[in-house]
């Protein structure tokens, strides 16, 4: 039996409809190096998605890789509960020094569990600092946090929790909110005249609200949506007059990918819990985080009898290896200045979507921030694909077969290359997106 065959008979793929590979098999990989994928059969594709979003210093960076393989020769993984060493100590230094207001660093696996993990801290916070009728966690609309029941429930997106729903707990939804183009939208500074509506749906919930949990700027699941910086700061200010805490979830945001750390500093606004992962380690293996405040911390510490402490545990938090990959992340980072060259570059990456919506008239709705940039598929004719034509699936199956792996969110057409794609690279993606757009739309 060959490979794949070997495959399809026992594992089931993630996010996805497993008839579809009868007719679109899994592609083969033998290795994969900076932003180029290498497939068995001697192709290649270019990671124009970084492999969900993680790998923002390409594939088998060699100074990362020489950080895993020293610290896997001193050991691999200990419990984190009562024990310390030194490859910790150093990326908690790290950590912290990003934000001089969130000085604490909690430790967790996958994203989803960072999310569940700062809601928690929330609700936890307010029950023992006497408003325990802060129970309730508001989000916004078109949001994207993770997987688990609690993260689909905060989340806003059908298409992954509709089966669930008679489990999951009720979240209210910010709605109406002023999606713009980005950082040159004439409302990325001012969104006074929609605030209003906006801070209606806030009041209408305050007393119950223990935390607002959002994605800074770009939602990327519900379709690479931005909104202004405007709305963070009126966040920001509504959420401390109110005593409600703002949950950033910088899981896809964070580490460079719009060219800050957090993207909440373009908004000049510190969130009360900053959720990390994906580019922290850069992907090369699972960890997440959970920056907080001193004063937050400050409410879980007691004398144990008290049952203030956060007993929250993820089997693999803090895991030695994903430290030594996340330490190694941060000095390519510095070095190679990668979120600068990011905020340098990004107008081109932004301006190579627009040439292939240019070149096909077959995208609209551009918007764009750091090295995200995103359009919407319309026909030649201006007319909207319906969701059961799987337009972008179509198109991702075009371009996998010219050489690149995009996969457009439903009709949503992205690039999301790792940060540091040489420009020669970011060129044959967009070409590729072309063809392949010519190839499903036009012919
Ligand atoms: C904004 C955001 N939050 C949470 C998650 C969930 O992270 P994980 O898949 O590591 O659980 C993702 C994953 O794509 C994400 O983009």
């Amino acid at each position: 039996m060959n490979l794949i065959d070997r495959d399809l008979k026992h594992l089931w793929h993630p996010c996805s409809q497993m008839k579809d590979y009868e007719t679109f098999k899994p592609v083969e990989i033998e290795s994969a190096l900076g932003s180029i994928i290498h497939l068995k059969d001697g192709s290649q594709l270019i990671d124009a998605i970084s492999s969900w979003w993680c790998k923002s210093l390409g594939h088998c960076h060699p100074d990362i890789q020489k950080r895993v393989i020293d610290q896997m020769q001193k050991f691999e993984h200990v419990i984190l509960a009562n024990t310390t060493n030194d490859t910790i100590v150093q990326l908690v230094e790290k950590l912290s020094a990003i934000n001089p207001e969130l000085q604490k660093v909690f430790f967790a696996d996958s994203g989803s569990d960072a999310v569940e993990v700062a809601c928690k801290m929330a609700l936890q916070y307010h029950a023992q600092t006497g408003n325990a009728q802060k129970n309730q966690l508001l989000s916004l609309q078109n949001g994207y946090h993770g997987e688990t029941t609690l993260t689909l429930a905060i989340g806003d997106c059908e298409l992954y929790s509709k089966p669930y729903a008679a489990v999951m707990p009720k979240v209210e939804k910010l709605k109406k909110l002023p999606y713009v183009t980005g950082l040159e939208d004439p409302t990325w500074d001012n969104i006074d005249d929609q605030w209003p509506a906006l801070e209606l749906q806030l009041e209408q919930q305050k007393a119950t609200l223990a935390a607002i949990v959002f994605e800074p700027l770009v939602q990327g699941a519900g379709g690479m949506l931005i909104y202004s910086a405007a709305l963070l700061q009126k966040l920001r200010t509504w959420a401390t007059a109110n005593n409600v805490h703002l949950i950033a979830d910088e899981i896809m945001t964070g580490m460079g990918r719009t060219g800050q750390y957090l993207a909440c500093d373009w908004a000049g606004i510190t969130p009360d819990y900053a959720v990390m992962s994906k580019g922290l380690t850069a992907g090369f293996t699972p960890m997440s985080v959970v920056l907080t405040r001193d004063s937050i911390y400050d409410a879980f510490y007691d004398d144990y009898a008290t049952g203030k402490a956060f007993m929250h545990s993820n089997t693999y938090c803090g895991n030695a290896i994903s430290a030594a990959a996340a330490l190694g992340a941060f000095e390519v980072y510095e070095k190679e200045d990668t979120f600068a060259h990011v905020r340098k570059n990004a107008a081109s990456l932004q301006q190579r979507l627009k040439t292939v919506g240019d070149n096909t008239g077959c995208l609209s709705n551009y918007r764009g921030l750091g090295y995200v940039a995103a359009a919407d598929i319309i026909y030649p004719d201006g007319s909207t694909p319906e969701a059961v034509e799987r337009m972008g699936y179509q198109i991702y199956q075009e371009a996998v077969k010219r050489g690149a792996l995009l996969r457009p969110l439903g009709n949503t057409l992205y690039f999301f290359p790792p940060l540091n794609t040489p420009e020669r690279v970011l060129d044959d993606m967009a070409a590729i997106a072309e063809e392949s757009i010519k190839a499903v739309m036009m012919s």
